[in-house]
């Protein structure tokens, strides 16, 4: 198992390419099985989750090849059977049972593993498979979803917690085959959504409304083959930019969009930080201390839940007192734990993350415990005096594409052990 240590207090400079999303990457690739013809999919981030999405799209008998970040997918022939050997590693692998369903009416896969950031149940991927006229079992830690016919229908997808992403996405996959017109409410409104209903659309099918919480589909007989550009990573954009305000001087992402990450540029902006951007670029300079600000992680385009514990690290060591509060996974806050042996000062309050900002972080041996929290822990580690070792680092392997070459060739001290 590798570990990743940092040698803290070294200055960033430079400028970084953004990959693709390892969010909007993962249900494209899954979308390839609705269709015989062969799919073409550039910009596919190269991590460990997309390695086991291909792995499980190979099992269900598909043909995948993959070269310097293009995949192709031919899935001619489907198995509908997803077993818990291949699907264990990922929480996402749940998005096969949309397009298999699609289909063929038919799917079996074993519940989701994944990040431990609580109880993340998929009651409403289920709930919207049923309202298409599927029956769903869960035995023996499987869950099959089937059905003789799927027919549109009204679904709304709103949970205790606002929509689901993935759960947006399996629904959609299940309906673009089905009879008649599908219309999703309270849909998720996530870039990484209308990016697969983009490519859904160039496979022939007719979505319409994508990216606002009402979805219309209308059902086409079959979809065909495809090719696309997965859209950048704004998970990974705004931890560079946090990398940039935590230990930066100048700090550049290219191939990003900014209108993806206008919740993080902000926050960013209300620290004292200076933006500027052009053509998919954003650059980010202090200007002077890091100051405090409050934040609730919301659905897009509020704050993601996906930089809250790269916030929590920025924050760490602003001027005055911060809250962080978690609306979407009130649990995810397995970094507060590992922060504070690092010096931060940190409370838990229910949901709320109470920050009083110190002067200074020291590294320590920390444990990542699930993707983000893993590269708040990193970034804590770029500003930490001494040695921060970060164990567990597959974590980190799952969501961030060469995480420390990128944050190397800024200029920061950082190596990868084996171990
Ligand atoms: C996706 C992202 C993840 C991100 C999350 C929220 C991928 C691969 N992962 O995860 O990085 O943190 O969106 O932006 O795209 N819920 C239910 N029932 C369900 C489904 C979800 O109650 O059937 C709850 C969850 O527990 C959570 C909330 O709804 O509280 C949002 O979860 P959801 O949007 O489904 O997250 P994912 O799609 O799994």
């Amino acid at each position: 198992m590798d570990k990743i240590i940092v040698h803290g207090g070294h200055t960033l400079a430079g400028t970084v390419k953004i990959s693709g999303s390892k969010n909007s990457a993962l249900p494209i690739l899954a979308a390839t099985l609705l269709t015989k013809e062969p799919c073409v999919i550039h910009r596919v981030p190269d991590l460990s989750d997309v390695h086991y999405m291909l792995q499980i799209l190979n099992h269900l008998g598909a043909e995948v090849e993959r070269a310097s970040g293009v995949v192709t997918v031919k899935a001619e022939k489907v198995d509908t059977v997803a077993p818990y050997d291949v699907v264990r590693k990922m929480r996402a692998s749940v998005c096969v049972l949309g397009p298999l369903l699609g289909r063929e009416k038919e799917a079996t896969v074993s519940l989701p593993g994944g990040c431990v950031i609580g109880d993340r149940p998929i009651d409403l991927h289920l709930r919207g498979f049923e309202a298409l006229g599927a029956a769903v079992r869960v035995h023996a830690g499987n869950v099959k979803v089937f059905a003789p016919e799927l027919v549109g229908a009204k679904i709304s997808l709103k949970g205790k917690f606002g929509s689901t992403v993935l759960g947006t996405d399996n629904v959609l996959m299940a309906s673009v085959l089905a009879e008649g017109t599908t219309v999703i409410e309270d849909a998720a409104c996530e870039p990484e959504v209308v990016d697969l209903a983009n490519f859904l659309n160039k496979m022939g099918a007719r979505i319409e409304g994508a990216g606002t919480p009402q979805i219309v589909v209308e059902g086409v007989k079959e979809l065909h083959g495809a090719e696309h550009e997965v859209i950048p990573d704004r998970i990974e954009a705004g931890t560079f930019l946090v990398a940039g305000a935590i230990a930066g001087r100048e700090v550049t992402i290219t191939r990003a969009k900014y209108d993806h990450l206008a919740a993080v540029g902000t926050a960013l902006e209300a620290c004292g930080f200076n933006l500027t951007r052009s053509n998919g670029a954003i650059t980010i300079r202090p200007n002077g201390s890091v100051g405090s600000v409050d934040l609730r992680t919301e659905p897009y385009p509020g704050f993601p839940t996906d930089m809250q514990a790269q916030m929590c690290a920025l924050l760490a060591t602003a001027r005055g007192d911060s809250e962080v509060t978690e609306n979407i996974f009130p649990q995810r806050f397995m970094h507060v734990s590992e922060l504070k042996r690092m010096g931060a000062a940190i409370e838990l309050d229910g949901a709320t993350a109470k920050i009083r900002g110190v002067n200074g972080l020291s590294g320590a041996p920390v444990m990542a415990s699930d993707l983000r929290a893993s590269a708040a822990l990193v970034l804590a580690g770029l500003k930490a005096e001494g040695e921060t070792e970060i164990n567990r680092v597959y974590h980190i392997d799952r969501g961030y594409e060469l995480i420390d070459e990128k944050l190397g060739s800024l200029g920061a001290h950082i190596e990868r052990v084996k171990v």
